[in-house]
């Protein structure tokens, strides 16, 4: 079968190969890749800075952003053939750690876990693949293709989950939330503050294009520019950029009792002049919290089941600004200017 796999650390190394079908020590429900959405990440280990191939090999199957068909499931597995399904991207270190011993294994404490498409395991741009009952996550029929949101919508749902639970520290009624970058977790970030009743903002640096009436559509604010300038002090941030300059002007503009959450990966090496003193004491006397949150567990993949189901699905259909076929998918890894969500489509397009 054909499968799109990368060397990790070694840049344009991407090819369509000719691989193996999965083994069945992956598990016992085979899937039908149906599309696979670009993210980030993906772009990093395209570009040889992030990922690992799976132990004695040299390439690793990208893709971790998935939908497929059920083509094989054992009975009493939570998934039927036919039904359209997400496979959860980590899997628990094998120590395991406390987190990941009761399923919390993207809290994972000694980082010897590892990721479908990323660290160590084959991912799911291959025509088909295999995985366990607990690794897969139904999805709502209507969802169709838009299916495909449901893993960054589970990153997220986490990130919502950590806010809720900082803020409730305290007697804790949110009303602004601002979300900074308006890519696909920007957008899904800010769905996530629209369904909690949230005033929310976003700020991007773009002024035209798809993202501004994205935001609008949803009932949220657009701005571009400086958190400074906004005018209001958010009770929440997301941030989901990495760049330096907007994470620590989240930390100074969270407001009293705020929570920021950092969602961007970014690279090292941005060095900032910062007044750490100011800084500091504006965090101690305002009781700010900074939460950084990465990758989801399943709980939190189905919470995102659910937001993405109560979602208008015209909205969501607007993310997926590009599908592009599996033969073509050099084309999918181009970064164009109205790109918000790009998938490759594995199997022709569904309904
Ligand atoms: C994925 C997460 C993963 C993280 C770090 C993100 O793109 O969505 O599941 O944990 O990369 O590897």
């Amino acid at each position: 079968m054909k499968a799109l796999t990368v060397i990790p650390h070694q840049a344009h190394s991407a090819e369509l190969s000719e691989v193996d079908e999965p083994p069945s020590t992956d598990g016992p429900i085979l899937v039908a890749t149906q599309a696979v959405g670009i993210c980030g990440t993906d772009l990093e280990i395209l570009a040889g800075d992030y990922g690992w191939a799976p132990p004695g090999r040299e390439r690793l199957t990208l893709g971790h952003e998935s939908l497929g068909r059920v083509l094989e499931a054992p009975s009493g597995a939570p998934v039927a053939v036919g039904d359209l399904v997400v496979g959860i991207v980590r899997r628990p270190d094998p120590v395991p750690c406390a987190n990941c011993a009761v399923g919390e294994w993207d809290f994972c404490r000694n980082g010897r876990y590892t990721e479908r498409g990323i660290k160590e395991l084959d991912g799911y741009l291959s025509e088909r693949y295999r995985i366990t009952p607990e690794f897969v996550v139904r999805v709502e029929p209507a969802l169709g293709t838009l299916g495909v949101l449901l893993e960054p919508t589970s990153v997220v749902a986490k990130a919502w989950e950590d806010v809720d639970r900082i803020g409730g520290r305290a007697h804790w009624a949110p009303v602004s939330a601002l979300v900074t970058g308006a890519g696909p977790i920007g957008l899904l970030a800010a769905l996530l503050g629209v369904q909690r009743g949230l005033e929310v903002h976003v700020l991007d640096q773009m002024t035209g294009g798809v993202k501004p009436d994205l935001v609008r559509a949803l009932g949220a604010t657009y701005h571009h520019g400086a958190i400074g300038d906004l005018g209001f002090a958010p009770d929440v941030i997301i941030e989901c950029t990495g760049v330096a300059t907007l994470v620590l002007d989240a930390m100074t503009h969270v407001g009293d009792g705020g929570v920021v959450c950092l969602t961007g990966v970014s690279s090292a090496g941005h060095l900032l002049s910062v007044d750490e003193g100011a800084l500091n004491r504006n965090m101690v006397l305002s009781n700010v919290a900074i939460v950084g949150s990465v990758n989801a567990n399943r709980r939190h993949y189905e919470a995102a089941a659910d937001a993405l189901a109560r979602a208008n699905h015209d909205w969501l259909a607007r993310l997926v600004s590009r599908r592009v076929p599996l033969a073509q998918w050099s084309s999918a890894l181009e970064r164009r200017d109205d790109d918000v969500k790009v998938v490759i489509e594995v199997a022709p397009s569904l309904t």
